[in-house]
Formats: structure tokens, sequence, C-alpha cells
């Protein structure tokens, strides 16, 4: 029975699944670990609202679990050779240089974990890559791993991780399934298979825990993920649909998720998905389509990404179209930043592709999210914009309470669904902005009919 792991990787995986782990099983040691000394400083902040991910339920388990059974530290080399299992939960970008530049994943921190625990270990490890990977990428782990001078036995799973953030407490306490990939045509493949399967088994029953061959588990992750962002680039696309038939997109997804073959979730028309993981799993699919030679499967999903760019960019547009062709000089308030409710993660949100194309049309941004900090907002800004740091702040207003960000505005833009943005007074509102009064509303949580009789102009997404 194991008592030791280690995870390398303080991230939203890395943070919330072993924080579960170590809640499920007080028996077992987790020693969380990373090379960012400030992260690891603010998993282990007093102040609990420091943390580095937020998610909902994730602090009252640290409360609990932190310095317990759960620890977080920056002691790489120590915490590989005390732990009997070593999870890889590092980040697996979009390659941003050379061969496979803004297609492949970049496996080099995934490469440097390896290295690093064959030269530490000295001891037999079961190495588990829960990061999600290209397909076969266990067989480079593997090589690696061989070139330990210490004798040591190195036995590889895939545990690709599922959760989704803003919901990942839940996802990780009642998850769907637990895939583990591994070699069981081996007695040591099996018996590490079953030491994963027994820590899950405190919590998960073992219907759900499904085993498979590695490279199986390895393309299930992509699989998933592609299968999920073309769920929402299909329901996108019929919303441009509607838009010009006056069809309504809502009513569509209603009717269609009837059908139990289609299933009612993940149809949320919406201004684009964003998020750490669809672009950059689907565009590493196609790179290992492309590099088999599959250029059709290349480019079937290469298209899912695409209609995502397109729903961006027309949502974008549409702003500019119905303020009188000219946002130049208006003051715009923009709802939301994270790339979906519920979390401080802001990677690849449509937030900040909006604002981008926005503040080029030279609109004045006044931005709010309850959860992204003010300094993250203006280094995704910062990050993805050609204009100089000065003038970039000259053109955006972040704001840490809603209170007075709405007065003399022309426009309310939600680019997040946060729930606090339903329950605004949109008639005290209305009074203070500018008149014509518009809403574009993203993500189509306001009650149109409501806020028209309020007196503002309109506009949601696929209506
Ligand atoms: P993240 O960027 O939040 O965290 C990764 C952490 O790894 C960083 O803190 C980084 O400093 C650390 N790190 C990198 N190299 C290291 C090294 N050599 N030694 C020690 N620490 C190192 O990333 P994430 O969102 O947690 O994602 C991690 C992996 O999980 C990715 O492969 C991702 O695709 C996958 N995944 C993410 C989600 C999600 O919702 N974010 C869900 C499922 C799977
Ligand atoms: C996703 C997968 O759901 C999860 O299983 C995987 O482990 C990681 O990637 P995540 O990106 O955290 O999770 O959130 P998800 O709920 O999938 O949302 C992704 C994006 O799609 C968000 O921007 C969200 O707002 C958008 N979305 C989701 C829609 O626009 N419409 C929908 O119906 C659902």
């Amino acid at each position: 029975m194991i008592k030791s792991i280690c995870c390398i990787g303080a991230g939203y995986v890395g943070g919330p699944t072993m924080a579960v782990i170590a809640l499920k099983n007080p028996h077992i040691k987790v020693t969380v670990v990373d090379v960012n000394q400030e992260r690891i400083n603010a998993w282990n902040a007093q102040n609990l609202d420091k943390l580095p991910v937020y998610e909902p339920g994730l602090a009252e388990i640290i409360a609990q679990m932190r310095n317990v059974n759960l620890f977080f530290s920056t002691q790489v080399n120590e915490a590989i050779q005390q732990a009997e299992m070593i999870f890889i939960s590092v980040n697996t970008p979009t390659k941003t240089y050379g061969l496979g530049k803004g297609m492949a994943a970049d496996l080099k921190y995934v490469e440097l974990c390896a290295r690093q625990i064959a030269s530490v270990a000295t001891t037999n490890k079961i190495v588990v890559e829960k990061s999600t990977l290209p397909v076969r990428t266990a067989s480079t782990i593997k090589s690696i791993l061989k070139q330990s001078q210490n004798n040591v036995q190195f036995e590889i799973l895939s545990n690709p991780e599922f959760l989704a953030e803003g919901t990942a407490i839940n996802d990780l306490l009642n998850p769907d399934r637990v895939l583990i990939g591994g070699d069981y045509h081996t007695p040591e493949g099996k018996n590490a298979i079953a030491a994963l399967s027994e820590i899950y088994k405190n919590w998960v029953t073992t219907d759900k825990i499904i085993t498979t061959n590695i490279w199986s588990s390895e393309l299930s992750k992509l699989t998933a993920n592609a299968f999920l962002a073309q769920r929402i680039s299909s329901i996108n696309a019929m919303s441009a649909i509607c838009e010009a038939t006056e069809a309504n997109i809502d009513e569509v997804a209603f009717a269609i998720g009837k059908d139990s073959r289609i299933g009612d979730k993940f149809l949320k028309a919406s201004v684009g998905f964003g998020g750490s993981c669809f672009q950059k799993d689907i565009l590493n699919l196609v790179y290992i389509a492309q590099t088999f030679g599959l250029n059709e499967v290349a480019d079937y999903w290469q298209q899912v990404i695409s209609m995502n760019n397109y729903q961006k960019s027309r949502f974008a547009r549409k702003i500019v179209q119905e303020m009188f062709n000219t946002v130049s000089g208006k003051k715009i308030v923009l709802l939301g930043w994270a790339f979906k409710k519920d979390t401080n993660d802001s990677r690849e949100s449509a937030a900040i592709d909006i604002a981008n194309y926005l503040i080029e049309e030279q609109a004045e941004l006044h931005i709010y999210d309850p959860k992204v900090t003010a300094q993250q907002i203006f280094t995704d800004l910062e990050k993805s914009t050609t204009i100089p740091q000065e003038e970039l702040a000259t053109k955006i207003k972040i704001y840490n309470h809603p209170d007075t960000i709405f007065q003399q505005a022309h426009a309310i833009v939600i680019v997040t669904e946060w729930d606090q943005f339903k329950t605004f007074n949109y008639t005290n509102i209305k009074k203070q902005m500018q008149q014509p009064a518009f809403i574009f509303d993203g993500r189509n949580i306001l009650n149109p009919s409501e806020i028209t009789q309020i007196g503002f102009h309109y506009i949601g997404i696929g209506k």
C-alpha cells in the first residue's frame, strides 16, 4: 500500500487533485512540489484568500489537510526521493518555438521532470502522467527513466485528469470515471495499476475506475477535450444561423438536448470557449494527425478552433456595428475576465480577444471580475497586444468592486457568466449610463425581455 506521494506541479490540477487525494487518504503523506517559490508560498499562505487557485470548496480542504498529510514545498529532490508514487502534473503548453510551433505540445517541463526523477530516485517508483500528453509520451518518459544509474525500477501509468475548473472539487469528489492506463500484461504493470486504483477506491466506486492500455489512456484525454470543444463550436455555429433567421439558440439547444442521444450538457452558446485546455489540446491533436499524414483528420479538428475564433471575432465586431460603427472614445464596461465562472483563471479567456479588439477600435475599457486580479488582467492584455505598456494603462481601468463602474458608460459587455452579474439592479444601472444604453450578453445570462423593458438595447448570442 502506497504511503507517500509526490506531485510535481502545484497548479490548477496538482493543487486541487492532491488536496482531494490527501483528504480521502489520511494514511498517505502527499507532498506537492513546484519550482515556483511564489506559488508555493501562496499555497502555504495563512490567509486562504491568497491561495493561487480559486475553486469553490478548495480552501476548506486546504485548511483541513495542510500540514496534516498535505504539504506544499519547493524541495523537489527531497520529495521525489521520499515518494513511492510520483505524479507529473506540470504544464504542457502549445510550443511557441521551433518544430511544431503553434501546434505541438511543449513537453520540455515533462521531460525535465523525468530527467530529475531519473537522477534523484534511489528507490523504485511508480510514475503517473497526470498532465495531458500526446499519445505515446509514456515511451519518451520510459526511455529517459531507463537512463537512471541507481538501479531503480520505474513503472509508468497514465492517469489523465478530467476535472473542469470552477467545479474541480465536485468533479474530483464525484468523478464520472477515473482512467488508468498501464502495462496490464506484466505483473509489475498490474501491481502499479492496483496501487493507484487503491488510492481512488477510498472514495470512487470500482465500476468507475477504468483500466486501459497506456496509449488509449493518453489518447482518451485528447479525445474527450476535442469532443467537448466540438460541441461548443457546433452550437456556436448554429448561433450564427439563429441570428440570421430569428430562430433562438437557447430554444434550439433545449429542443435538441431532449434527444437522449445528444443530451443537454455542453450546449450553451457563448462568446467562444477559453481556458488552458481546449485550444491547446486540439492543436496538439491536429499536429499528431498531421504527423501521421492524416490530413483530413487534422483539417476536421482544426475547424473546431477556427469556428471558435470566428465566434469571438463575430461577437466583437457586432459590438462595434451595433454602436453605430464606432466605439472610439466610448466607455465600455467589460463584466468578467475569467474564462468561465467560479475560477480565477484567465488563460485563453475570450475576454482577452474581445478587449484587444475594442482597444484597437479606441474604446475606453472598464473591467471588473470578482476573482481575477487587476495585475493578472493587465498582464494578459500586455502579453497579447503590441500597444506599449504606458499607452495601454491609459485605455483601461480595472475595478475591485462594480459600484461605480457603470457611470456614464455607453455599453456593458458580459464576457463571463458569474452569477452576481445576473442579480445586478439593471434599472439603476441604466439610469447611470449614457443613452441609448447597450448590453451585449456574451453568455445569454440575462432575460432579454426584462432587460429590453428597462430600456436597454439588448444583444445576446444566437437570438
Ligand atoms: P499550471 O500551469 O497551473 O501548473 C503547472 C505547474 O507546474 C506550474 O506551477 C509550474 O511552475 C510547475 N512546473 C513546471 N515545470 C516544473 C518542474 N520541472 N518542476 C516543478 N514544477 C514545475 O498547469 P495546470 O492547469 O495545472 O495543468 C497541468 C497539466 O494538467 C497540463 O498538462 C494540463 O493540460 C492538464 N490539465 C489541466 C486541466 C485544467 O483544468 N487546468 C484539466 C485537466 C488536465
Ligand atoms: C475542460 C474539460 O471540460 C475538462 O474535462 C478538462 O479536464 C479540462 O478542460 P475547463 O476548460 O476547465 O475544462 O472548463 P469547461 O467547463 O470545459 O469550459 C471550457 C470553456 O468552454 C469555457 O470558456 C466555458 O465557458 C465554455 N463553454 C462550456 C461554453 O461556451 N459552452 C458550454 O456549453 C460549456
